[in-house]
């Protein structure tokens, strides 16, 4: 079957095609393509959503994938194909539970939507319905539309299991990448900030790495930060992190700089970003994440080290987009260095 694909050194397949299927774009139905050094990844998503960063998007005459069994959720649905069309193709799995966002047109059939994706993911207990988050602390509004059981579950990502709680504190799953490449720029000795660290995914995923000197995680949601202690208690971290229940806006003035700062608060973050940068140590980096619009996206590295011209001298180390945020503008991941 002719398809769009992405193409992809073979050394980095296994960690594009986790990527890919965070952001719901690997297409289950169809087999991976070897071609010698490079592999092809099937991809559910029209090229233009795929950005750039991710690799070359090609088209391919891909074999259909062997699985038995439906290999779309809607294939479970005996709705007729207009219906069908307004289903989103993308959820979100975390742990055992399964999140959705609906068209409101849909809103009525949930609880068919739910008993198909309860049946559709392996070892899926429980769909719930996304209504987004909100407030400062980023908790989402969740509707339980099919299966069983508490929202709060286990969720495995670059082999550690995180305690999560989809209703009383933020966690995404399609961030795992961006809390593997944050450990992995951890060097021997660095000291570490993970600040709105929600249920620590990064200060775990650093902890386990045992490169850091210390470790600090702070949040102001107390509920996350009981989460990251369980995980930390269950992994026996926890002498390698100090979970801090605080506001940025206490932490931050007495906080002493260290080398590698993370904060992911993408839509609230720049309030706090000056200030975050005086915590840099020089030689450290800031690892920011923000919602950029694409139009916007080119000029906005320079925007925010300008921005941080009063707090000392940084440059662009890096900067790549996540994931797609909405049809306008996607998540990005700034890496700023301050300089010695
Ligand atoms: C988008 S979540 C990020 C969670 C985590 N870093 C991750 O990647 O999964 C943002 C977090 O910031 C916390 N937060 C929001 N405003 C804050 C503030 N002023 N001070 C401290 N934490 C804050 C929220 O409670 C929430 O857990």
């Amino acid at each position: 079957m002719i398809a769009p694909g992405l193409v992809v050194p073979r050394a980095r397949g296994e960690e594009v095609r986790q990527v890919l299927i965070d952001a719901g774009f690997l297409r289950p139905d169809l087999e991976i393509q070897e071609e010698g050094e490079t592999l092809v990844l099937p991809l559910a998503a029209s090229p233009s959503e795929v950005p750039g960063t991710w690799g070359e998007v090609v088209e391919r005459d891909f074999r259909e994938s062997p699985r038995k069994g439906p290999s779309r959720y809607r294939d479970l649905l005996a709705w007729d194909a207009a219906r069908k069309d307004a289903l989103p193709r993308s959820f979100d799995v975390v742990g055992d539970v399964v999140l959705i966002r609906l068209p409101p047109e849909l809103l009525d059939r949930r609880a068919e939507v739910g008993e198909a994706l309860l049946r559709f993911v392996p070892g899926a207990r429980l769909v719930g319905l996304d209504h987004g988050v909100r407030g400062p602390e980023r908790r989402r509004t969740v509707e339980r539309i099919a299966g069983a059981g508490p929202w709060r579950t286990r969720h495995r990502e670059n082999g550690l299991e995180l305690e999560v709680d989809v209703e009383r504190a933020y966690f995404s799953p399609r961030l795992a990448r961006e809390h593997a490449r944050f450990a992995d720029d951890v060097r021997p000795g660095d000291r570490v900030y993970d600040l709105c660290c929600g249920v620590g995914p990064f200060a775990v995923t650093v902890a386990r790495g045992g490169r850091a000197a210390s470790i600090t995680a702070v949040d102001a949601n107390p509920e996350a930060v009981e989460l990251l202690r369980t995980t930390l208690g269950r992994l026996s971290l926890a002498s390698r992190v100090t979970p801090v229940v605080a506001r940025l806006e206490e932490f931050v003035p007495t906080a002493p700089p260290v080398e590698r700062v993370v904060m992911n608060l993408p839509h609230e973050g720049i309030k706090y970003l000056a200030s975050v940068a005086r915590t840099v140590a020089p030689g450290g980096r800031l690892y920011y994440y923000e919602v950029v619009s694409r139009t916007e996206f080119a000029r906005r590295g320079t925007t925010i080290v300008n921005l941080l011209g009063e707090v000392g001298t940084f440059r662009v180390a890096d900067e790549r987009v996540v994931h797609p945020y909405s049809p306008a503008s996607d998540l990005v991941a700034f890496v700023v260095e301050r300089s010695r």
